[in-house]
């Protein structure tokens, strides 16, 4: 049965975090099995000397501590190789991505898996969405462009053909600090627009997906 795979990634809980709630209109939109995790709430582990070993050793071989990170790269791979498309929600923290996302993408891209040196990898033209949120705003002409070193780089990670190859949209609602921030007040109608304008695309794009794994 094919499924949605939806990855969240904002440490803040329930409808506190915006990718969340943007999140839920793209879900509330697809009709079709999802099936969810939750690094805010449940971070998988970093990847470790164990972990980057036990990759290039024989199964029968492993040592206790690689066969224990053996298991949580295959039960990631799997879950993530298992479906026919994506939803991530990835808020920009530092200017980058959470930790947890990128523990997570760590312990899944791994050569001969789920990256094929010089082929098209699996996962290549699989439909995935990503929703950020961010406190400022990084446009042209606003004094953050340029500095926004997460969409650029879920970009080279996610849609790249000689990286995982998905079939890439990425959604933006910014400004999200404008109505808490007293110095940001005069920026609060660019939030609302944005925050509309996020809403609206990820009905739409959930009711494309449920459309397109349907057919
Ligand atoms: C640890 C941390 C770092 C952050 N760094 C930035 C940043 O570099 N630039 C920015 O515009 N907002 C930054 N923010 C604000 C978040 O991007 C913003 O609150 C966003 O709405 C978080 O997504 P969420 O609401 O889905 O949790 C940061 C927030 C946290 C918690």
């Amino acid at each position: 049965m094919p499924y949605l795979l939806h990855i969240d990634s904002s440490a803040t809980p329930g409808n506190g975090s915006v990718s969340r709630r943007i999140a839920h209109s793209f879900r509330d939109a697809f009709t079709g099995p999802v099936v969810h995790r939750d690094l805010g709430l449940a971070p998988v582990p970093h990847l470790t000397a164990e972990g980057i070993t036990a990759r290039s050793t024989e199964r029968a071989e492993h040592t206790p501590g690689q066969a224990t990170a053996q298991a949580v790269q295959d039960e990631l791979i799997e879950e993530f190789l298992g479906a026919s498309a994506y939803l991530f929600t990835v808020p920009l923290y530092n200017l980058t991505m959470p930790s947890v996302f990128k523990a997570w993408l760590d312990q899944v891209m791994v050569f001969g898996r789920t990256l094929d040196a010089g082929a098209s990898p699996p996962s290549a033209g699989r439909p995935a969405t990503v929703i950020t949120a961010r406190g400022g705003g990084y446009g042209p002409g606003s004094p953050n462009h340029g500095l926004d070193h997460l969409v650029p780089s879920l970009q080279d990670i996610l849609a790249n053909p000689r990286m995982l190859g998905l079939d890439l949209r990425v959604i933006v609602p910014e400004l999200t600090h404008a109505p808490v921030v007293p110095a940001m007040a005069e920026l609060v109608p660019l939030h609302e627009a944005a925050m509309a304008d996020a809403h609206r695309q990820a009905v739409q794009q959930g009711e494309l997906l449920a459309k397109r794994l349907a057919a």
